[in-house]
């Protein structure tokens, strides 16, 4: 029967949610959900280093933040049999830091660097030749007597993540032997995130439900995740134990998130350029500013869904609201507009 398939029930144990992301992650490329192209190319680059024996070259993933960068790291790392090491851009503040880090890697090991745009630019270049040549150019003393030494690396696999692809310097990026960039997920494969989740949280869902809730997250697993778990928790709270499309959309409703997805912040980006800055053109600095939020949050976060749905434009000039964002704030439409965006 299908819809058993759909509903498991809600387990009185519910689970830690501190364990929650962790335990949805899928831990092998066949339970990786999307993302077919890069599966695919994946599965070969991994295949052919595994039959001659060779360890991966090193790999930049790519694309929004919530798509599944760090989980397909730990994808990779489990499917060449590979420990490993985590690490971050920002929290690498010395060359010594790398130094440390890769010294104590063995060979085959993988070195995953999330935000990888953001490492410093000495630190950067002091990967060039670690992952060009296995070796680390370290400065020791300072002033005339200062000398340098050439640290042997072991054979590592470097991962780096990054939602910005454009902001790292291309001497680092072209030392990735395969780049992939990660888009935005479909409804349908969406909704079989939630349905898989769903399973693993032991929680019953109708089916309708659940394509309400692929309807608001943003193409994006992290957000169906995150929904799944609020919805969850409100209809815990209302005595039931199956997740119904009236829960789902109660629920969404009291997180503020609209019929496409959008969040109060992002309404409230759409209802500067437009209310404020006449539908724009205006630069993402104002935007930011008039909003009291990090540019580069609303650049990460907020902007590649408003592209993706379509209610900005990014031009020379700065961002517009286009005809679709008017229509779904309810603003009248100014008379120029079709003419200027279209
Ligand atoms: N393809 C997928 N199939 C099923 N679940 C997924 C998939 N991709 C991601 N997820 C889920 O979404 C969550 C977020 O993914 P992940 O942390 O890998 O994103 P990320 O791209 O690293 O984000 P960030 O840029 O913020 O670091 C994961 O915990 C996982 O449960
Ligand atoms: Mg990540």
């Amino acid at each position: 029967m299908e819809n058993e398939e759909i509903n498991v029930r809600i387990s009185a144990a519910q689970g830690d949610d501190s364990n929650f992301d962790t335990s949805l992650r899928p831990q092998a490329l066949d339970e990786y959900i999307g993302q077919d192209q890069v599966k695919t190319s994946l599965r070969i680059f991994i295949d052919a280093a595994k039959q001659r024996g060779e360890s991966l070259e090193h790999v930049l993933l790519s694309g929004p933040p919530g798509l599944g960068k760090t989980t397909l790291a730990h994808i990779i790392a489990r499917e060449v049999g590979s420990s490993i090491r985590v690490t971050s851009g920002p929290a690498l503040e010395r060359v010594g830091d790398l130094a440390a880090i890769l010294t104590n890697l063995s060979n085959g090991d993988i070195l995953f660097i999330d935000e990888i745009h953001r490492l410093h630019k000495t630190i950067a270049e002091a990967l060039y030749p670690a992952m060009e040549d296995y070796a680390l150019d370290i400065v020791l003393g300072k002033g005339p007597s200062a000398r340098t030494i050439r640290l042997d690396l072991p054979r590592f696999t470097l991962i780096g993540a990054t939602t910005r692809m454009s902001l790292l310097a291309s001497p680092l990026r072209d030392r990735f032997g395969s780049l992939y960039h990660l888009e935005f997920y479909t409804h349908d494969h969406i909704v079989e995130i939630i349905m898989r989740s769903a399973k693993i949280l032991k929680c019953d869902i109708d089916q309708d439900a659940a394509l309400r809730i692929a309807q608001r997250a943003r193409f994006t697993p992290r957000i169906a995740n995150r929904l799944l778990k609020r919805v969850r928790d409100y209809t815990q709270v209302k005595g039931s134990d199956t997740i119904m499309l009236s829960f789902a959309e109660q629920a969404l409703d009291t997180l503020g998130i609209d019929t496409v997805g959008l969040d109060p912040v992002d309404r409230r980006i759409l209802e500067t350029i437009i209310g404020k800055f006449q539908g724009g053109p205006v630069g993402l600095n104002t935007i930011a500013a008039s909003l009291s939020e990090e540019m580069e949050t609303i650049e990460d976060v907020y902007e590649p869904f408003l592209l993706q749905l379509g209610f900005i434009n990014r031009t020379a000039r700065g961002r517009v609201a286009t005809e679709h964002a008017y229509r779904h704030l309810g603003c009248t439409i100014p008379a120029d507009l079709q003419g200027r965006l279209l």
